[in-house]
Parts: C-alpha cells; structure tokens; sequence
C-alpha cells in the first residue's frame, strides 16, 4: 500500500483499531477516531506510532455533524487533505422488533447511517480530490440475512450497501472508488458479549468453525484502500468463514 492519510471512524477498539493499526504498519498517516474511550484510543495511536507509523487520536461523535467538521479541521492541520476514509463506527442495541422502541431504533440508525452521511459528506471533496480516493463502509454479514434481535442494526447494515453502491457511481466521476466489507462474527466486544452458548452456536454454524479475528477484516480493508483494488468500486466483500445467516 502506497503510504496515505487515512480517518478509520470507531478505532479506539475493536475492528477499527486494527484496521488503524494495520494503515499505520504500511506507513500511512492515521486519524484514530472515538466518541468516549480516549485511553484506548491513545493506545491505538501508542501502538501505531511504536509500530514507526504517525497517528492522531481526535474525538468526534459521528452522529454529531459539528463534531466531524471539528475532526476534518483537525485532520487538515495535522495532516491535509485524506485519500482514505473507512466508515466503521458502529453501536448495537438488540431487542426483539416487538418490544423495539423507536428510540432503540433511531440510536442505532444514526451511529451507522446518520455516521457514514456526515463523515462521508464532509471528506467528500477531500475523496474526490485525491489520486484515487478510497472511501471503506463496514457493513455486516447481518445486513444481508437479518438475525433476531437485530431488526435496527439490520437495516442500518443493509442500509450500507446501498449507500455504498451510490457513492461508487458518484466517486467514480472523480477516480475514486467505495467499496464494502461485510464481516461475520468477529472476536471483538460487540461479540465478547454475548453468552458462551450463542458464540459457540456461531461457531458450529460457520463453516471454518470458528469466530474471524479483526486482523482477517484489516487484510481486506488495506486492500481496498491500497492501489491494488485499482478497478474494483461497489462491491461488498463478505468476511465470514463461509457462513450465511
Ligand atoms: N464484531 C463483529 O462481529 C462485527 C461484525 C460485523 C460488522 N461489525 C461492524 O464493525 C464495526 C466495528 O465493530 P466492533 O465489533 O469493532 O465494535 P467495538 O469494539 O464496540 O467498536 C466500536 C467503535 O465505534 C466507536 N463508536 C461507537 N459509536 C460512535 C459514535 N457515535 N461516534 C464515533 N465513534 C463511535 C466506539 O468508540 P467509543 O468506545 O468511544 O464509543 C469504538 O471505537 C461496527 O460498524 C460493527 O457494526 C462488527
């Protein structure tokens, strides 16, 4: 991957930390976005800068456009212009769609699709602007099956792919791609938390038998910001061990 500056929204934990981290391994410049845990955040940018890479950790609530025009500020001082943006930040609040109220509706919309239009929208130009932008959705392998529970982060995921698809068209006028990965169950507290039996259950229904790591998600998100994806745009990348809900 060419060296690029980078904004991985959520990467104080989780997926999107190792996708920082991973951008920092290749030598790019990475903005560590969080909404509330600034420790793991620093930890994300300690790790990447013992790694040789240069990081910054900049608070931002997604759902808040304020806040993510205060993130573009930061960004460009510190950095310039982005090449890659990867919406990743991303919140659940699971209850079964009968006793689902429309405020667990709207806090799971708003982090996933009111999240990705704000910081989408205001790195717009900068995605265009660049010699070949990379704007990365994390959508989820949910977003395609449903599952119980989940009927608002469902459509937010599936909300995503076309979200993504638009954006291909409108970015590709520009040379610039948007692409999507949709990963399966991931070892990460999103998942830590539910019960013993449930993730064994994930475990026994996926055909490689086991939950993905989020370096599995990292590999193929560097790969979509990288030169390397150079003719891929609209696509959704499933990372799932071969299971389909
Ligand atoms: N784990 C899985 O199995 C799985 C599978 C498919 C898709 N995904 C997707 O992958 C993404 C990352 O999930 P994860 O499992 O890595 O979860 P995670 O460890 O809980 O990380 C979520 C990240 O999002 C940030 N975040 C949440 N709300 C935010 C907001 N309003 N503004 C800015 N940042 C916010 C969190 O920061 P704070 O802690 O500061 O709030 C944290 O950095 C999500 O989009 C999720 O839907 C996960």
């Amino acid at each position: 991957m060419q060296p690029k500056t980078c904004v991985v929204t959520g990467s104080s934990t989780g997926i999107g930390r190792g996708i920082a981290e991973r951008f920092g391994a290749e030598g790019c410049e990475v903005v560590v976005n969080y909404r509330s845990s600034k420790e793991p955040a620093d930890e994300t940018v300690r790790r990447i800068e013992e790694a040789g890479g240069s990081a910054i950790a900049v608070q931002a609530d997604v759902t808040d456009q304020a806040q993510v025009d205060e993130m573009r500020d930061r960004t460009h001082e510190e950095f310039g212009g982005i090449d890659v943006l990867v919406n990743n930040a991303g919140i659940n609040q699971d209850i079964m769609f009968e006793e689902m109220s429309h405020e667990d509706w709207d806090v799971v919309l708003d982090v996933h699709l009111d999240g990705a239009f704000h910081c989408t929208q205001t790195f717009y130009d900068d995605l265009a602007d660049a010699d070949e932008g990379r704007l990365v959705n994390i959508s989820s392998i949910v977003g395609k099956g449903g599952n119980l529970g989940q009927a608002n982060y469902a459509t937010a995921k599936a909300g995503i792919f076309g979200f993504t698809r638009t954006l291909a068209l409108e970015l590709a006028r520009e040379g610039s791609t948007a692409n999507c990965v949709a990963p399966g169950f991931i070892r990460t507290r999103m998942v830590e938390e539910l019960s013993e039996k449930v993730k064994q259950r994930i475990e026994d229904d996926t055909p490689l038998g086991r939950l993905g790591t989020v370096e599995e998600v990292a590999e193929v998100v560097a790969f979509l910001a990288s030169d390397r994806s150079s003719f891929i745009t609209g696509e959704v990348i499933d990372v799932n061990g071969g299971k389909d809900l």
